[in-house]
């Protein structure tokens, strides 16, 4: 089988690693990719934006299946357009895809099918907005109804913050994701990922993680793409996975097959859970990353008749095989990330580190000059452990980190805290 993975990050290598060691497949490209995805499969300099030219490339290498990584290329279609052309591919539609690329839609899926998530109202004009934030009070969340790498939400402990926050939104601090603006009740609890691969009837849970998204240890400072992961996240207990599936997940896929747009792909819930029971955050539309990566890192069973399951619509009795060890990964990031960052920088010392036993290093904003490994962008590696508990997998993952040699890379020194304060307490 001849596979096209689309994407160029951390999740994507690890997509890559993963399958690159199935034994189904003949041959691998990935499109754009980087300097460690280059490892696990060709590197074709594809614009993956143009989707004439990814079928194009698809029609012209005779690919058989296409795995899409980030969430740019589904909400701009590319499944759509690939299956129109007659590739298959992996990832939900455009239509399903908006799970992801509008809070709105799914804020109103969620009233409608009596989904547990936070209050909210939603506005087209900023007083209206500010009369509902005065209304309810803080502290409180104002998001951006559309895409806006991440970073399209505030969370405001009081009213002067919410009420800046809607007036950035409407004078166009998102871009056109902030044309319209979502306000929510601020929910408090523990935050987790859950993962559940869907083809569009049926869903098969995966495994859960904990992200780390603010810069800087004790999660202080500013909101990033996420900075650590591990897995399993012991906060979702499998009577939490059970009511997150029963009470999110199904009913979703219900919603959105009675709309006519099946969702097929990875369905990732982004869940609080709250005094009151699990409650949804957010839903994305593909892999998490870093979650990508720990998953991968446990998953035991061949990722890609899974991956063909879920576009063929043949998930149903599908199961999967994981190994019983946790999984951890520690993001390297180009000082100033989230902000301003540098590029070019070497870095060395990167086998040295993957000696360290359990280790996998995945690599996310990379490039290879003259046979050096310079960084690229802002997060830049995932120093992954797997281990018998997460004080194992940490410890190892932070004994390569300190192998790495990066003067201009950071990193969190404490990924996996709130796991490791359980084991310390005794479970
Ligand atoms: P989102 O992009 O919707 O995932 O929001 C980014 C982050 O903001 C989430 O991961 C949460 O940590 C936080 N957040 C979003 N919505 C809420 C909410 N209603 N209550 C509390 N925290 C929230
Ligand atoms: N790790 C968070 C995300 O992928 O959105």
């Amino acid at each position: 089988m001849r596979i096209l993975l689309l994407g160029s990050g951390g999740r994507e290598h690890a997509l890559a690693w993963k399958i690159a060691a199935s034994p189904l497949v003949t041959k691998l490209w990935c499109a754009p990719g980087n300097a460690g995805i280059a490892r696990e499969a060709e590197c074709v300099a594809l614009d993956i934006t143009d989707h004439t030219a990814v079928i194009e490339f698809c029609r012209s290498n005779a690919v058989d299946f296409v795995v899409v990584g980030p969430d740019a290329p589904i909400a701009a279609g590319i499944v759509d357009d690939l299956n129109a052309a007659g590739f298959k591919a992996f990832g939900p539609t455009r239509a399903a895809g908006q799970l992801e690329s509008s809070k709105i839609f799914t804020k109103e899926l969620c009233k409608a099918n009596q989904i547990p998530t936070a209050a909210f109202g939603h506005f087209k004009d900023a007083e209206a907005a500010k009369t509902y934030i005065r209304q309810q009070g803080a502290p409180i969340v104002v998001k951006a109804d559309g895409l806006a790498a991440g970073k399209g939400v505030v969370v405001a402990m009081n009213l002067e913050e919410a009420l800046a926050a809607v007036d950035m939104m409407f004078g166009g601090g998102f871009g056109a994701a902030g044309a319209e603006v979502v306000v929510e009740e601020f929910m408090q609890g523990e935050e987790a990922s859950f993962f559940a691969l869907c083809d569009g009837e049926h869903a098969l849970p995966l495994a859960t993680a904990q992200d780390h998204k603010r810069a800087f240890d004790g999660d202080k400072g500013p909101n990033t793409g996420g900075m650590g992961a591990y897995s399993p996240a012991p906060v979702l207990t499998e009577a939490l996975c059970t009511r997150i599936m029963e009470e999110m997940v199904k009913p979703t896929l219900r919603a959105l097959k009675a709309m006519g747009s099946p969702y097929k792909g990875v369905l990732y819930a982004g869940v609080m859970v709250t005094k009151d029971g699990p409650k949804l955050v957010e839903y994305n539309a593909r892999f998490g990353d870093p979650e990508c990566q720990v998953l991968m890192l446990r998953m035991m069973s061949d990722i890609v008749p899974a991956l063909i399951a879920s576009a063929d619509g043949q998930l149903k009795n599908f199961s999967l095989r994981w190994f019983d060890d946790v999984a951890l990964t520690v993001i390297m990031a180009t000082k100033g990330y989230p902000g301003d960052y540098g590029k070019g920088s070497v870095i060395e010392g990167l086998d040295d580190a993957a000696d360290v036993e359990g280790v996998e290093i995945f690599h996310a904003g990379t490039r290879a000059e003259g046979g050096k490994i310079l960084a690229n962008g802002g997060r830049v590696l995932n120093v992954c452990a797997t281990g018998k508990t997460v004080t194992e997998a940490q410890q190892r993952a932070y004994q390569a980190v300190d192998r790495i040699k990066w003067p201009d890379g950071f990193c969190r020194r404490d990924i996996g805290w709130q796991a490791v304060a359980r084991e310390k307490a005794g479970g």
